[in-house]
């Protein structure tokens, strides 16, 4: 069952069907003020922070799983019957509604009662208030008396005291009317102020939750509804805020009016100004505008053209955009984590920062950055950190009353007992990435502290031996990789045990940082570097084989994991994927280990994470044994490392192989059968129920994951082969072999590559000839910034 389609020209997904399976979510907001909102306009509104700077309130897992949103209800005046735009809370026939999700908008409407309306959600580039631009046109064929009511439930800033600290929250903050501004005052606090008006002279407002809800009743009833009229106190210390105003219109037959609330950041002068500025729908129309180019041109960097439909659309639209929306909000904001668990875990982050430097190097070179600070001496990094407890102090101008106790920076500096193996690994290949992609070799010189401040502050590039050092020496009794507290897998916890997949991706990592050095002119260091990965790939080599696929690892006791013998995770994704991307083991072991996979963990959605899935508890495996079979870490099709499978198949040269994976997991691929799926089509999910679970196929956790950006990276540096390197671009693409080729726009250092593969004897993987602007290369060079060339590669 469809429940909605891409409009490709739009960039937009377009839902018919409002009730979705699940809730279907989108962001908007692109620089300080971010809203997370789903197909009914439930969701909330943030300011930088979603822990610290919460604007509107969300309620967590809860039934329904979007209250409450930012809602316009309409009122038929004559008879007194109201619904909203976005069909929830009110839940009037479910066909007269349509949701569109675009690039850091949401459009909402409905054709009710002859009234069409639209309701779009937008924040303005450069500007710190979200918009409800509506639109009201009378269908009926009679004039019409509508009343229209806004409402959002404020909150205070911080999320915690709001979720909990009642005997506080309920008597330090309160809200005031005049001048068409409802003001919200966050009393605690110097300078806490938000604000709501709306583009017209309003004939009502309420300030107070329960005055526009009733005691009883709710936003899907509220009494302020019924009576058709808001008859707010013009100012209210205390209780609940809310930010309700109402226009009663006439609207003749045929007439369209449009009209915008606002909701912004700041005190009623900022909300005067702030009105001014978009009180007239053109302003209103630019600034919409200016959004879509801010897309453009994130978009302009790579565009692709293949004949898988769905790949295109996801690689030049959604899958850029679900990778931007990780590297910036990191994963504390959705549905799912509703904001109280702000900061940036090491490895996501580090990760996320690799996937998008070509469209947005500046954050990813921020990310980078704030990764680098708060990497501890010894080589590891903060498994989760708040980036800003390594800048300067600010005032946040809330002073708890009752705690006075504020966290001292060292006690945020954990040892290495709750060090992960593998997360400050990732970072040092997203730094060797982002400068092949920017070619900003100065960067490796830069000087930056450790987290631990008594450290001396040292290069970039003296940060990545750190820590790389730091996996050389926390090897366990067979020299591969200790697992620590975790690795990649967040439920593998093998303490002084082995992580055979933190062995490749520490040889990744090697690999990359001896290529940087090199390219630096560090022949000592690189030759040093290169005797430590010859030697790692030894002991990998010679340990980590189970004859048919690669061990996952060895116990603390240094029981094998992942062996033929087990009964029970036999086989896991991450190390057979990663032992082939590490490279170096040969093609051989690679095949069989890919096929392994494939016979184990293959399933129509896509590769499960480990099978059989653990039903015995066993604490030296770790967490993943008290997870349910076939949900997250235990036999899921964990999404995240479906793309290493992706890339493995493609340094295998098995680029069939690499595209049918690539078409199970691809969100599009499921659009016709969300009723199995359920989650949003145009969002990779963190995972989908594995095979062991009756709810098989069903995808969770949407926007905030790893696979984001891991299915980008893949599918565009390995399927289709473009990727930057130190000194020139690579194309080198594994296809399905029945392609002809395909054709891609790639900016890179300023110039613009036109790029055509040519596939004449139908193979997938091997480059015969490149000819740029028509001449015969060995490689493709960097041209000057503005420059223009045409590259043609012909495999062979
Ligand atoms: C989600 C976590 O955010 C990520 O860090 C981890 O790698 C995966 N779960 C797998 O455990």
């Amino acid at each position: 069952m469809r429940y909605g389609y891409f409009d490709n020209e739009k960039h937009e997904y377009v839902i018919e069907k409002v009730d979705t399976p699940m809730s279907w979510t989108n962001y908007i907001g692109t620089e300080n003020m971010v809203g997370v909102f789903n197909q009914t306009a439930g969701g909330y509104l943030f300011y930088k922070s979603a822990e610290h700077h919460r604007i509107t309130r969300f309620r967590g897992n809860a039934v329904p799983a979007d209250r409450p949103g930012h809602y316009v209800y309409l009122r038929d005046d004559e008879t007194g019957h109201y619904w909203t735009i976005s069909w929830q809370p009110t839940a009037k026939p479910v066909e007269c509604y349509k949701a569109r999700h675009g690039l850091s908008y949401s459009v909402y409407s409905c054709e009710y009662s002859g009234i069409y309306a639209e309701q779009t959600l937008f924040i303005p580039r450069g500007a710190d208030v979200e918009l409800w631009d509506v639109k009201i046109e009378n269908r009926s064929g009679r004039p019409r008396r509508i009343s229209v009511f806004s409402y959002a439930e404020l909150s205070w800033h911080q999320i915690d005291g709001d979720n909990k600290n009642f005997q506080c929250t309920l008597y330090c903050a309160g809200a005031s009317y005049s001048d068409g501004v409802i003001e919200q005052e966050l009393h605690y606090e110097e300078n806490g102020y938000q604000f709501f008006t709306a583009d017209f002279e309003p004939d009502g407002f309420e300030i107070e939750r329960e005055r526009f809800t009733g005691v009883w009743q709710n936003e899907n009833n509220p009494e302020a509804l019924e009576k058709g009229e808001l008859e707010g106190r013009t100012s209210w210390q205390g209780g609940n805020q809310c930010a309700a105003l109402h226009k009663k219109l006439s609207i003749p037959e045929g007439k369209e009016i449009r009209l915008c609330f606002m909701l912004g950041e700041g005190n009623r002068k900022a909300a005067l100004a702030i009105r001014a500025k978009f009180a007239h729908a053109h302003a209103r129309d630019e600034a919409l505008a200016a959004l879509a180019a801010y897309w453009r041109e994130k978009q302009s960097h790579l565009r692709v053209n293949t004949p898988n439909a769905a790949m295109n659309n996801m690689l030049n639209t959604w899958t850029l955009y679900q990778s931007e929306i990780n590297v910036k909000f990191s994963r504390f904001a959705s549905f799912i984590e509703t904001g109280g668990r702000t900061g940036l875990g090491y490895r996501d982050t580090s990760q996320d920062a690799m996937c998008v430097v070509h469209s947005n190097p500046r954050k990813c070179r921020e990310r980078l950055i704030q990764l680098l600070k708060a990497l501890v001496s010894k080589g590891y990094g903060l498994h989760l950190f708040d980036p800003e407890l390594f800048e300067e102090k600010k005032e946040t101008g809330y002073k708890n009353p009752t705690i006075g106790v504020v966290p001292d920076k060292k006690s945020m500096i954990h040892g290495v007992e709750d060090a992960c193996s593998d997360d400050a690994l990732w970072l040092v290949s997203s730094i060797a990435e982002y400068i092949r992609e920017t070619g900003d070799a100065g960067f490796a010189k830069m000087v930056l502290p450790y987290a631990d401040a008594e450290a001396e502050p040292d290069s970039v590039y003296e940060h990545c031996k750190k820590i790389l050092n730091f996996s050389q020496r926390m090897t366990g009794s067979h020299g591969v990789c200790q697992g620590l507290r975790a690795d990649w897998n967040d439920c593998l916890n093998l303490g002084g045990g082995e992580s055979a997949m933190v062995s490749y991706l520490f040889l990744w990592a090697l690999d990359n940082f001896i290529k940087l050095a090199q390219f630096l002119g560090k022949t000592k260091d690189a030759d040093a570097y290169k005797a430590i990965h010859k030697k790692t790939a030894k002991v990998c080599h010679d340990t980590l084989w189970d004859g048919k696929w690669y061990l996952r690892g060895f116990t603390k006791t240094g029981r094998p994991i992942g062996t033929d013998a087990d009964a029970e995770g036999k086989v896991h994704l991450e190390s057979n994927t990663w032992a082939v991307i590490a490279g170096g083991d040969g093609p051989e072991r690679g095949m069989r280990a890919m096929d392994s996979v494939e016979e184990y963990l293959g399933t129509p959605y896509g590769l499960m994470l480990n099978a059989p899935a653990y039903t015995v508890i066993d604490d030296d495996v770790g967490f993943v044994t008290r997870v349910y079979p076939g949900l997250k870490e235990n036999g899921a099709i964990f999404s995240h490392p479906n793309p290493w499978a992706w890339i493995a198949e493609c340094i295998l040269g098995r680029g069939d192989r690499a595209m049918d994976l690539y078409n199970r997991l691809c969100p599009a691929s499921w659009n016709d059968k969300c009723e199995v799926r359920k989650a949003e089509p145009y969002s990779t999910c963190q995972f989908i129920t594995g095979k062991n679970h009756p709810a098989f196929g069903e995808a969770h956790h949407p926007f905030m994951t790893g696979s984001g950006g891991w299915s980008y990276f893949a599918a565009v540096q390995y399927i289709l082969g473009i990727r930057p390197d130190f000194d020139k671009l690579i194309v080198d693409p594994c296809i399905p072999a029945e392609w002809d080729g395909f054709n891609a726009v790639r900016c890179f250092r300023g110039g613009e590559y036109r790029i055509t593969v040519l596939n004449p004897k139908h193979i997938s993987k091997g480059v015969a000839e490149i000819l740029v602007n028509g001449k015969k290369c060995d490689i493709i060079p960097v041209i000057n910034k503005g420059q223009i060339c045409h590259v043609e590669v012909t495999l062979g």
